[in-house]
């Protein structure tokens, strides 16, 4: 059967990919942060996963405001780098696993969640920046990848609630999956951060500490936070959160963390890192 085995939160901030992609990574701007991800490499490099249910919002690129699905699931054979205006990132295609992405779309919209099913979406840097610091800069992603896209742009967003039991319901599904496949789900977005008006360039790391311990500790209690309480203390573009909460719903109760990383800032964002393994 196929299993979770751990999950992944990370910022994903397009300048982390510009940095990269432009042979910058050494500078003494971006070197701390680049460094706390040098063990996140050895780490994926030994837990060799098979599939990335990688969960992430769209800026814009694959939908529009014509079109909002609240939450969409990759189903194509393989998903291209979105063009964000500067050209598509030189990354490697995105090869997905459509037999697994259909297995939970069955289950999920059996199981009451309402998914959008995609066969032809690019993906943008919310989902490519994660896996270059996860990967660094390969010929080829080392595994299969389902983007699961969530609305975090346009109000009204899901709920924290509803983001941690989609989790559990993702968890549910992979469970029933007869190929043995080892599967690690990434959380991604955050942390806090305002891209736009009288509040840009805020950075709360009281809060950002505080929703990390939180996330590990006592998901259910971190579930009922509020979006007014996000948007308040981490920023408009601090709700991107409420996707690692479904991070953390596909794990077991109890997590042992095997990493876990803060730096200020990168362009206008904090970063934040977490490696969870799920216990028992
Ligand atoms: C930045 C952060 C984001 O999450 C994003 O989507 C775009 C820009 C930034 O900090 O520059
Ligand atoms: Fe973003």
């Amino acid at each position: 059967m196929a299993r979770i085995t751990a999950g992944v939160a990370t910022s994903h901030v397009p300048a982390i990919g510009a940095a990269l992609d432009n042979g910058k990574s050494g500078e003494d701007y971006w070197k701390p942060l680049f460094a706390g991800y040098e063990y996140s490499k050895d780490w994926i490099a030994r837990e060799k996963p098979d599939v990335i249910i990688l969960v992430y919002n769209d800026h814009a690129s694959a939908f529009s405001l014509e079109l909002i699905p609240t939450f969409a699931i990759g189903c194509a054979e393989s998903f291209n780098p979105a063009d964000e205006g500067w050209g598509p990132r030189p990354v490697p295609v995105v090869e997905g696993h459509p037999g697994l992405a259909w297995h939970l779309a069955e289950s999920l919209i059996l199981d009451e969640f309402d998914m959008t099913i995609v066969n032809r979406m690019d993906v943008d840097h919310g989902l490519t920046v994660p896996l270059s610091l996860m990967f660094g800069q390969p010929d080829a992603w080392p595994c299969k990848i389902i983007p699961l896209a969530v609305n975090v742009v346009q109000y009204p967003p899901p709920t924290g609630h509803r983001c941690f039991n989609l989790g559990k319901a993702i968890a549910r599904a992979v469970a029933s999956y007869p190929e043995d496949l080892k599967v690690v789900v990434f959380g991604t977005g955050g942390m806090s951060h305002q891209l736009q008006g009288p509040r840009a360039g805020l950075i709360n790391k009281q809060f950002d500490n505080a929703f990390m311990d939180q996330l590990i500790s006592d998901p259910k209690a971190q579930s009922g936070v509020s979006h007014l309480d996000y948007v308040r203390e981490a920023g408009s573009e601090g709700i991107e959160l409420v996707m690692w909460l479904i991070m953390r719903g596909a794990l077991s109760d109890k997590v042992c963390v095997k990493h876990r990383f803060y730096h200020v800032p990168a362009s206008n964002t904090a970063v934040g890192h977490l490696i969870l393994e799920s216990e028992g």
